[in-house]
């Protein structure tokens, strides 16, 4: 299967971001600029931005997705909020293992995998992001570690579930830095991401997986990554949050 049959898929993620208030102002900014997209288009959002987001894309071709979600049906566990939960107010997307979970708030590859086999199991298609530090990438261990979180977050996870993964690369050395990895950085990864998705589940499922990168994509560098053989979408955080620079990349792989 070639690049061109895989679905592009552009997801923002606006992180700790926007009052609903300000949420509807960003989506009705972004609705018309992006109506005639050739890719799909997520926006990610806080959860009490989700209303009002579900709200206004109904209809459209934009979908809506939280940041995150947790992988007990229910109970004590204050503060998080159930793939259950979600999928009962029709939120068909989630971004789970964001290196900003993992970095702040103790995320392991294990629990990565329960989010996800909770999300699944909920109904839910899910953006799992993985990347090294500028640390790991000095050591030499990119390939390897890339590999391995992948594996474990895909423990368990079956080849018809794959249909509703997507795989986001984020080295963490370019996530709101302003450091983009360069076209070819990005699609060695992304490549060493397909081979293991190659050894788990077979041609097939590595073939037809989405594999997105992310880390300071912009209008102005999205053309050249997206142009990329293994390199299928981006995962957007800053520029999601102004509609002219994400419909700008949103452009960019509609042309891809
Ligand atoms: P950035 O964030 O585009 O601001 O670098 C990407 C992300 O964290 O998903």
């Amino acid at each position: 299967m070639k690049k061109s049959c895989r679905r592009a898929i552009i997801a923002g993620n606006w992180k700790m971001n926007k009052t609903p208030k300000e949420a509807e102002e960003l989506i009705r900014g972004i609705l018309p600029l992006v109506k005639d997209a050739d890719c799909e288009v997520i926006c990610c959002v806080p959860y009490v931005d989700l209303p009002v987001a579900l709200q206004l894309t109904n209809g459209s071709n934009v979908k809506v997705g939280s940041e995150n979600c947790h992988w007990e049906k229910s109970g004590a566990y204050t503060g998080e909020i159930s793939a259950d939960m979600l999928a009962s107010m029709e939120v068909p997307y989630v971004i789970i293992g964001h290196s900003e979970r993992r970095t702040y708030f103790g995320e392991t590859d294990v629990t990565v995998n329960k989010r996800i086999r909770a999300a699944l199991d909920a109904g839910l298609s899910v953006i799992v992001c993985v990347g090294e530090s500028l640390e790991q990438r000095e050591q030499g261990i990119t390939s390897e570690l890339v590999s391995m979180q992948t594996k474990i977050a895909l423990n368990g996870v079956s080849e018809e579930e794959m249909k509703r993964m997507i795989i986001a690369y984020e080295p963490l050395w370019a996530i709101g830095t302003g450091k983009t990895a360069t076209s070819e950085q990005a699609n060695e990864v992304c490549s060493v991401i397909r081979n293991t998705l190659k050894s788990l589940y077979g041609e097939k499922v590595s073939e037809g997986t989405t594999i997105q990168y992310g880390g300071s994509m912009k209008a102005k560098n999205a053309a050249e990554l997206l142009a990329q053989p293994d390199v299928d979408g981006g995962l957007i955080g800053g520029a999601s949050l102004k509609p002219d620079d994400f419909a700008a990349i949103v452009d960019a792989a509609s042309k891809g």
